[in-house]
């Protein structure tokens, strides 16, 4: 008590007791002090494929992203490379005569995945390839599996992804990336991979993804939202991806996920998530990739485009908040662009 006393009379004699304000009185002290830095190799790039040659589609939810044939995204996948950027997750947009219910395009060896992950491997042999593995791009529901009494079936749609995923290794894949929220996929991918010979192609499993709005624009970008059909399909996928209002849910499909076998665990989406990636970060022990999606990207450019905030400072701002919460890794349609300040 005395101690105490005598303590408060000696911090009123000396006020202010402390004075946060040094280590912030210059950019260099404040570069000391740094507690969080970015850099390229914290970045993939998300990209969207075409089918055809010399096509480069804009995708006007989207300012600055295309979707473009394999022969352009090479030649994207190379200058990114130069940036410093060493991932590219990849997604495909077919045309509608190849979907249908079972998604049998999605391991097609010629299919468009395929040749786009062969095409970049070979021109960018560095380059980390994650494809997407969900059946969303290949439904004619537009649900990332496969239909069946009015939902999506998860055991032969897990089955499904397997047959997908090893075609994706087999096309040169170094990591698969399931995107689709089924239950008990990892351990079948990692079985099914390691029986085709594939020990060395990881998983990166999207496992806390919740059921979000914030996709909008890269369902605009793939034409791949869940649709009306002739059957019983749901109008959306929250029986699958999560509720937004959970947060021990994402801990423990999380942990299932590294029990099954997962190399990297995924949250998403990112900003309005953060609290999940530090509670994730916390509850395992592989990287954690935090996805800042197509409607966190479209909110900043709209803002952008007004005037109302600044692009650049918003973008780093929010990649480095990403990074500070946890992530090992940020998939942000910012990459080039964050990239080219970084390498200033
Ligand atoms: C497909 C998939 C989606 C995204 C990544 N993979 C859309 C969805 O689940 O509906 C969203 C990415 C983004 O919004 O940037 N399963």
């Amino acid at each position: 008590m005395k101690l105490n006393a005598l303590m408060v009379q000696k911090a009123k004699s000396m006020f202010p007791l402390h004075r946060g304000r040094r280590l912030r009185t210059n950019e260099s002290i404040r570069s000391l002090v740094r507690e969080t830095s970015l850099s390229p190799t914290d970045f993939m790039f998300p990209m969207f494929i075409a089918e055809g040659e010399n096509v480069k589609v804009a995708i006007p939810s989207m300012p600055g992203i295309f979707r473009r044939s394999i022969d352009l995204t090479v030649e994207e996948v190379k200058e990114i490379f130069a940036l410093g950027i060493r991932a590219v997750n990849i997604y495909v947009k077919i045309s509608e005569d190849l979907k249908d219910n079972t998604g049998k395009e999605a391991w097609n060896p010629n299919g468009l995945m395929q040749q786009a992950i062969s095409a970049i491997k070979a021109a960018c042999p560095e380059m980390i390839v994650m494809p997407d593995v969900a059946l969303d791009p290949y439904s004619i529901y537009g649900h990332d599996g496969i239909i069946a009494n009015g939902d999506v079936e998860n055991d032969s749609t897990v089955a499904a992804l397997v047959k997908m995923s090893v075609s994706h290794a087999q096309a040169g894949a170094d990591f698969v990336a399931p995107s689709d929220m089924m239950d008990g996929r990892v351990l079948r991918l990692r079985e099914g991979l390691d029986a085709a010979g594939f020990q060395n192609v990881g998983i990166m499993s999207y496992s806390a993804k919740y059921a979000s709005a914030f996709y909008g624009p890269f369902r605009d970008a793939l034409d791949s939202a869940p649709r009306e059909a002739d059957v019983e399909v749901p109008k959306d996928k929250k029986t699958y991806q999560m509720d937004y209002a959970n947060r021990i849910e994402a801990i423990r499909e999380a942990v299932w996920d590294v029990e099954e076998g997962a190399d990297m665990v995924m949250v998403k989406p990112g900003i309005a998530y953060l609290d999940i990636v530090r509670e994730v970060k916390n509850a395992v022990n592989v990287p954690v990739t935090v996805f800042h999606v197509s409607g966190e990207y479209a909110m900043i450019k709209a803002a952008a485009e007004r005037g109302w905030l600044d692009n650049d400072k918003i973008m780093m701002e929010q990649l480095m908040c990403i990074k500070r919460a946890g992530a090992s890794l940020i998939s942000t349609y910012f990459a080039k662009e964050a990239a080219i300040i970084l390498n200033k």
